[in-house]
């Protein structure tokens, strides 16, 4: 796929999957997303967060992360593995204790060893850290911040290239992916922040969730990339791409079906252009299956097929692009 590593899809633990439309879809579903024609690479949506993989202090359980592992494994998918340090999808201990430094440092390693030691080796990339800025660009107030401040940045990369020397390190975010954004500058500040301590980080993860009806331009994104690749990054990836429209979208409305698909051709134009980008991963592929309309009331329709399985505009889109 024109100088990219891969092309591929997020997908949830089957068990997760509550809403799907009729039951064949779980059969029609499995069948695309096993197609190596359609995708080359998959992500646990949710199976390796914290919160099902430590859920316990020190107590660890790697049976939802490992069903995606092994769907990785057993369709021949490059696996992405996501997330070993993030402010959501917690498990409720770590909120809720009042932690000293020392001990919460002692967590954080605890965490990243138990998890990125257990897949070590079976993962292309970890998102070490993820979402670590606040929407104007200084650090997100979590329970790591608050008690450690960006030190737990440095903490979280170094225990993961102990773990998993062979896993490129990512920091993960969104709205990184225009250049003069505050949350880009944000980015930028933590790849320095750990290229100055002398910390690995390969990649930066533009997750760009976008929106159809303001999406960014093919050079926001190349500049973007380019911008980060400059701090000697190796690597960029898109990592959660959906591009979201405003519903209704009955019947399959024309127009903001065609912003999407430009939306999502910048992105593939973009990633082929630009020399350190790596690939693109969809945060799932089938609508049903979108985290959109469960947290942004107001949209959906933001992935490549629909509910009754056909396919977006954006779909032949991306193909022509590529
Ligand atoms: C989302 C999942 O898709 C949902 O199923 C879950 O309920 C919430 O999290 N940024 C991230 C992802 O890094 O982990 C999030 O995934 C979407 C936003």
């Amino acid at each position: 796929k024109a100088g990219l590593k891969y092309f591929g899809a997020a997908t949830d633990t089957p068990g997760f999957r509550e809403r799907a439309p009729f039951p064949q879809s779980y059969s029609k579903y499995d069948a695309i997303f096993a197609d190596p024609k359609e995708f080359g690479q998959t992500t646990p949506t949710n199976g390796q967060k914290w919160l099902f993989t430590e859920p316990e202090p020190g107590v660890f359980n790697f049976t939802e992360g490992e069903v995606v592992a092994g769907l990785a494994a057993s369709t021949g998918k490059i696996l992405r593995c996501h997330a070993l340090v993030w402010h959501s999808q917690l498990a409720p201990w770590v909120e809720t204790t009042e932690w000293t430094p020392d001990a919460l440092r002692a967590a954080i390693k605890r965490h990243v060893a138990g998890v990125a030691g257990h897949w070590k080796g079976r993962c292309y990339a970890w998102d070490v850290v993820n979402e670590a800025l606040d929407e104007d660009g200084t650090y997100r107030k979590s329970v790591f911040y608050n008690v450690l401040g960006d030190e737990y940045i440095k903490l979280a990369f170094q225990a993961a290239a102990e773990a998993d020397p062979g896993a490129k390190l990512y920091y993960n975010d969104y709205g990184i992916e225009r250049p003069a954004s505050v949350k880009t500058a944000g980015a930028k500040r933590i790849v320095k922040l750990l290229k100055d301590a002398g910390i690995r980080i390969d990649g930066v993860g533009m997750q760009a969730h976008l929106h159809a009806d303001n999406h960014p331009t093919m050079q926001d994104h190349v500049d973007t990339m380019e911008a980060y690749a400059a701090l000697g990054v190796q690597e960029i990836a898109f990592t959660e791409l959906d591009v979201r429209i405003k519903v209704p979208v009955t019947p399959k409305n024309e127009t903001k079906l065609a912003w999407q698909k430009e939306s999502y051709q910048f992105v593939a134009e973009a990633c082929v252009r630009v020399k350190a980008c790596v690939g693109i991963t969809l945060w799932d592929f089938y609508d049903p299956f979108s985290w959109i309309p469960d947290v942004f009331p107001d949209n959906g329709s933001a992935l490549l097929w629909f509910e009754d399985f056909t396919k977006h505009p954006a779909y032949d889109g991306i193909i022509d692009t590529f």
